[in-house]
């Protein structure tokens, strides 16, 4: 990277350490800009993405056993919500524990101040009489959770938002959640299961071609934002799926030989005929597998929720003294 461009932001070195790389790759939190946000909305309402509704049918039909695992004691507890998103799943669970007048707080959780101030102010128009504290940051990095010592805490990380995340970084991300909990709180986490192998490959390149559209925005995003020439017809979307590892997984193939330049970055990438970046990875769990990653980071399984498919699981874990 020329170093006069001393003002370019961390989207620019990501995209251009990525695309710098082999193989290459793009992190996929970049899909999420306006654009990206409303083709993930589609995406879940889409059959072919099951994780959603089954996340979904977990809520509505088990809230009361989840409320009972919460609240069972009747401490009053913040809800640490990460990523939280549209909070259109979480809602259910909200306004059923408003409807049992349980003592709690919702503190959503998300990297994106304009994300926060919309989600709060649509949550708090349909949910007058909820109280919430919005907390704005990134939360495999910060300390997100000293704002009320008082409470229990109770976290969530829903929508098998987890399995983006490399082993290293899941590991990572469990550590800071440990070092922000006190002995006796609560995480539920939301896992996609492994499956037959053709269900969830269709979750990934669904009949519509949302999916793709999804993963080429990233390009158009770079193109909008660096100023960048891709051609998005000569990139092929292509997922696959490992049933060893369980990592759903979805590249960008190049159809031909081409070079790709980004003018705010005075930089340009030579792509071969069928190389591939590798935009995402989605990695669906065994039930061994998440008591096994319970267990390595002192957390004792109080209880996994699943759909009537066994597609999907919510996990509650509680953290134990170290
Ligand atoms: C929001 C990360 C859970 O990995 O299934 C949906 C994102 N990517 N379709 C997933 C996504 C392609 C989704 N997560």
């Amino acid at each position: 990277m020329p170093s006069q461009n001393l003002t370019l932001n961390s989207f620019a070195l990501d995209v251009h350490r990525g695309l710098s790389h082999s193989p290459k790759s793009l992190p996929c939190k970049y899909f999420y800009d306006a654009q990206g946000d409303a083709l993930f909305q589609q995406i879940m309402t889409l059959d072919e993405y099951y994780l959603t509704r089954c996340e979904r049918e977990i809520f509505l039909t088990q809230k009361q056993h989840i409320l009972d695992l919460f609240y069972g004691d009747r401490q009053p507890f913040t809800l640490v919500e990460l990523g939280a998103g549209d909070g259109s799943k979480t809602k259910i669970l909200l306004d059923y524990f408003l409807s049992q007048a349980v003592d709690f707080i919702y503190a959503p959780v998300d990297i994106s101040e304009n994300i926060l101030t919309h989600l709060t102010e649509t949550i708090q128009a349909d949910l007058p009489n909820l109280t919430i504290a919005p907390i704005q940051g990134d939360y495999v990095h910060t300390d997100f959770l000293d704002h009320d010592l008082s409470r229990r805490k109770i976290l969530l990380f829903l929508g098998s938002t987890i399995g983006n995340l490399s082993d290293q970084e899941t590991a990572d991300f469990l550590q800071n959640i440990t070092r922000n909990l006190d002995p006796g709180d609560l995480i539920m986490l939301g896992f996609d299961l492994m499956k037959d192998p053709q269900i969830i490959l269709k979750a990934y390149d669904d009949s519509q071609g949302v999916t793709r559209a999804f993963n080429l925005n990233l390009l158009e995003r770079i193109n909008r934002e660096l100023e960048g020439d891709f051609q998005l017809d000569h990139f092929q979307h292509c997922p696959i799926y490992h049933p060893l590892t369980g990592e759903a997984q979805s590249y960008l193939v190049s159809t031909c030989t081409q070079t790709v330049t980004l003018n705010k970055l005075s930089q340009s990438y030579i792509f071969e005929a069928w190389e591939a970046i590798h935009m995402e990875t989605s990695r669906k769990y065994s039930r061994k597998q998440i008591k096994e990653l319970a267990e390595q980071h002192h957390f004792r399984v109080l209880h996994t929720f699943s759909d009537q498919q066994k597609y999907y699981v919510n996990s509650v874990w509680q953290k134990l003294a170290d």
